[in-house]
């Protein structure tokens, strides 16, 4: 028996909702059924939000009707909606920041005896749920102190402890490391193998294509596809992300500028599995110029390669309008005056057991040293400048970076390598494993940086990253710069189309 022919487990007919006079959701129909998985995708401001908002029961539709079961409901909250089995994980994740893991999972559900609850009790039920989805973690820890792909896995727990029966995930993976989303992606599989319908939104292809059994697009409001992932392919839901509208947006492109570029990547090439050939890119003073690819397209290889990390790239950098090799190691780098962020901060880029005021001058210690000795007063002056300038979320300087959340750890790698001055700033996949919060105060920041004049060379595997804090952005699919998008051809589906190569509309 098809899908089509059984009773669906959640059905939307109708859905619309106004803010105003903004038309946000037009006339939405939608149908899960157990044990299915459904991806919602569109671009920025398309609704989904709001839309998996109103099956959760987080807000109200002015118009159509909901049936869990073939019976019509209407939700006046999330609680009731969770009550009949809908559970949702925001975006900001709402959560006892200073109870356990445990306590997270069963909370306001566990039956308290005479107002005491038994720790141990709670901590085997929560266990039960962790079991359940084969994951290891340690449920005695406070949630603050949890990674943001475990609280969200705790999320998940909390959802299934209440015996959920459809889960709702808006942008699961925005902030997730590519390993994390694997993951995630593994538990929910596991859960709609056991009949729960998952409803995710997602702004990445790839992991529709992996996960979901049907995609559902929205444009504008309006639910323009919905299809058998199966039965349909990147491209033809890149044109129904876009619709008619692609090509008349607004132009948002830079002015064109007389001045040179203060960066000028020529001819690189290197051959192998992942390569580059013949790659040019220019950077302009105050541009953010993106480089966005899939895996494996060769776009971290710019940025590795501007950080003098990648030797054995063939080809020329010109910064200032001087001219040079490419950087054999990372002082020749950081001599031609290349900051570089890296992705995995954890690993080469910042030092987690010291405390924040260390880790921000790790760059300057030349400057900041005075006979030998690091000056003390000059580094804690440093320390608070760029505290209160990345708006740092800290205790106090002496804390050791490791105990920050992901964000502002990115925020304290950032801000070291903007002590020493750059004259540009090269970063690769700066919020990846960052919560939402953090991202976009980074890419305000980025912003800025730009347009006070160091120019900085971007390089993603986001999408919606790519496009929204990038003037120019460049496409390279297998090594080659197949696109340059600027203004209104600078679009999440333009960069998608050209990144997998599928052509089309
Ligand atoms: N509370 C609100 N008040 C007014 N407008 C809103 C509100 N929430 C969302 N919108 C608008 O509704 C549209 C759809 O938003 P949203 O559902 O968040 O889109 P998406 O999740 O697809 O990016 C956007 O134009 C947004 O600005
Ligand atoms: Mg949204």
């Amino acid at each position: 028996m098809s899908l089509a022919d059984r009773a669906p487990l959640l059905e939307a007919v109708g859905l619309s909702k106004w803010y105003g006079q903004h038309h946000v959701l037009r006339e939405v129909d939608f149908r899960v059924h157990a044990g299915e998985s459904v991806a919602v995708i569109g671009e920025n401001g398309a609704g989904k939000s709001t839309f998996v908002k109103i099956l959760a029961g987080a807000i109200r539709p002015d118009k159509g009707k909901l049936y869990l079961s073939r019976q019509s409901v209407s939700f006046g909250s999330p609680r009731e909606a969770l009550r009949l089995g809908i559970a949702f994980i925001p975006q900001e994740l709402a959560y006892a920041p200073h109870l356990s893991a445990a306590e997270n999972v069963v909370l306001g559900q566990w039956p308290s005896r005479a107002g005491i609850t038994s720790r141990r009790e709670m901590l085997r039920r929560a266990r039960e749920e962790l079991e359940r989805i084969g994951l290891d973690l340690d449920l005695r820890r406070p949630m603050a102190e949890l990674k943001l792909a475990d609280r969200q896995i705790v999320e998940i727990l909390k959802a299934l402890a209440r015996r959920a029966r459809i889960i709702i995930l808006d942008e699961p993976t925005a902030a997730l490391t590519e390993a994390e989303s694997e993951a995630l992606f593994r538990v929910l599989k596991q859960l709609t193998a056991e009949g729960v319908a998952v409803i995710y939104i997602s702004h990445r292809m790839d992991e529709v294509f992996r996960f979901s059994d049907r995609v559902d697009v929205l444009r504008n409001g309006a639910l323009v596809a919905s299809a058998p992932t199966a039965e349909t392919d990147p491209s033809e839901l890149i044109a129904h992300m876009l619709g008619q509208a692609a090509e008349t947006f607004e132009s948002t492109g830079i002015e064109s500028s007389d001045e040179p570029p203060t960066l000028v990547l020529s001819h690189w090439t290197l051959d192998g599995v992942t390569r580059l050939q013949d790659v040019s890119v220019e950077v302009g003073k105050r541009e953010v110029v993106g480089v966005f690819g899939v895996r494996g397209a060769g776009a971290d290889l710019l940025a590795e390669g501007l950080a003098g990390r990648r030797p054995e790239i063939r080809g020329k950098v010109t910064i200032d309008g001087v001219t040079m090799p490419v950087f054999r190691n990372p002082r020749a780098a950081q001599r031609a005056g290349i900051s570089y962020v890296p992705a995995e901060r954890k690993k080469d880029g910042l030092i987690l057991g010291l405390p924040i005021r260390h880790n921000l001058s790790l760059l300057i210690l030349h400057r900041l040293a005075r006979l030998g000795v690091v000056a003390r007063g000059a580094e804690r002056t440093t320390a608070s400048t760029l505290i209160s300038q990345f708006n740092i979320r800290c205790r106090s300087q002496h804390q050791p970076v490791g105990q920050l959340s992901g964000g502002n750890q990115q925020k304290v790698l950032l801000a070291s390598r903007l002590a020493n001055r750059p004259r540009v700033l090269v970063l690769n996949e700066p919020t990846r494993g960052v919560d939402i919060g953090a991202r976009l105060e980074i890419h305000r920041r980025l912003r800025e940086i730009a347009a006070a004049g160091t120019p900085i060379l971007l390089v993603t595997s986001d999408v919606e990253e790519a496009v929204s804090v990038s003037d120019r952005l460049i496409i390279l699919r297998d090594g080659v710069v197949v696109d340059e998008l600027v203004g209104s051809r600078k679009t999440q589906g333009q960069a998608l189309r050209g990144a997998t190569g599928r052509a089309s509309a």
